[in-house]
């Protein structure tokens, strides 16, 4: 007999990808040929560059132990040239820059950080599945805000103010979490929105956490920080992230940014957590984040192209789906003739051995999407197309 678990691991299901990629590689150990259109895992390289500051670093003597808790004072500057840069933004390296081990791990050490008991934490719904699993992981209460897709899914404001209101003094809703270019709709990030966003944070008293990994994939305009807005640094705090937009998924390189009140809180939490990053990780991290604004170009090309093959896909299996999308996918609905996603998925992946992702697993909302991603070769799309 096992010792009994915590409540907390009893009531959080495993991730939905860890579960079904296991049937994907049990398949493929079977022989099969699957073409993985379901995760979003950049299979380009990162810059060659970053490839070379990663082996020159391993190479000093000085790379092997452990590192600062809050990151090289190199990485924290590459962050805040690239914000510079990238958005307008301006940080100070020192305080209001903290490297993390990949974003989704931030989505704890904030939830840690702000979260009591009971206490209010509004998700998207649609959304990224981690922020529901953590906030709950944290005890706080989870409450789901609705995107209206009339209105390119973005937060019925209204709504949410009344959500807001509801909650007991005793327990108020400390944080929103938000994220545009939105995963999985691809919904794009607006002033507008962000405007709106910051105003709503003043005026009702909470966090806004925005979770910003996709805003140089396939943007149509100039990517935005919501901490370019005025007032933003006040009230809201950024996760960002090398993974999509370097092609560095594996290294578990991300950080958060914001005023130095939030960042020195997180730290705290996290700094009793773990020990900082191997050192040549970050060191080419400051390197990869000087990548030119072609090589960024060049990878949205290939993207490009890919997108086309996967509307091709997306046309035979009957679903539609809006052009304006940006991001690493694309969200697309089911014809009336496909009785439930999950029915879709699994005929795809058992009869075709192609592998997409329902859009349930992002909110009961996305019960008749299907997302499926661009970090496949266009050859392997076509050849997907053609299962079909
Ligand atoms: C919206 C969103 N946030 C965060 C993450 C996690 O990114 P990271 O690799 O930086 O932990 C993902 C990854 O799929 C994502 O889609």
């Amino acid at each position: 007999m096992i010792i009994p678990l915590a409540l907390r691991a009893d009531q959080t299901q495993e991730y939905y990808f860890s579960v079904k990629l296991v049937e994907v590689r049990r398949l493929q150990a079977a022989g099969h040929d699957v073409i993985n259109l379901g995760i979003g895992n950049p299979d380009l390289m990162p810059s060659a560059n970053t490839i070379d500051a990663l082996i020159n670093s391993a190479q000093q003597p000085n790379a092997h132990g452990y590192q600062p808790y809050k990151g090289t004072p190199g990485l924290r500057q590459g962050i805040a040239n690239f914000y510079q840069h990238t958005y307008g933004v301006t940080l100070n390296p020192e305080t209001e820059i903290l490297p993390l081990i990949g974003s989704k791990e931030g989505i704890t050490h904030i939830s840690m950080t702000f979260l009591n008991d009971g206490d209010g934490v509004l998700v998207p719904e649609l959304g990224y599945p981690a922020y529901r699993a953590v906030s709950r992981m944290v005890s706080a209460n989870v409450v789901d805000y609705p995107l209206l897709e009339h209105a390119g899914w973005q937060p019925d404001w209204e709504a949410m103010a009344e959500l807001v209101a509801a909650s007991p003094a005793s327990n108020p809703t400390k944080i929103i979490w938000l994220n545009y270019p939105h995963m999985p709709t691809g919904a794009p990030a607006t002033s507008a929105l962000f405007e709106r966003a910051v105003k709503f944070a003043h005026d009702n008293h909470v966090l806004l956490c925005h979770d910003n990994p996709y805003s140089l994939i396939l943007n149509k305009k100039a990517p935005i920080s919501l901490l370019s807005l005025d007032g933003a640094k006040d009230v809201a705090i950024e996760l960002n992230s090398l993974s999509k937009s370097h092609n560095m998924a594996g290294w578990r390189i991300g950080w958060m940014a914001g005023s130095k009140p939030y960042v020195d809180a997180v730290l705290t939490i996290k700094s009793n957590v773990d020990s900082g990053q191997f050192r040549p990780l970050m060191d080419a991290a400051a390197e990869a984040l000087t990548n030119s604004d072609d090589w960024h170009r060049e990878r949205n090309e290939v993207y490009k192209g890919r997108m086309d093959a996967l509307h091709a896909f997306l046309d035979a299996l009957g679903c539609t789906y809006s052009l304006d999308q940006e991001g690493l996918f694309i969200w697309a609905k089911l014809p009336d003739s496909v009785s439930s996603a999950e029915a879709l998925v699994d005929d795809l992946l058992y009869n075709k051995h192609v592998f997409i992702a329902p859009g349930f697993i992002f909110g009961p909302k996305g019960d008749r999407y299907v997302r499926v991603s661009l970090c496949v070769p266009e050859e392997r799309v076509l050849e997907a197309v053609k299962r079909i």
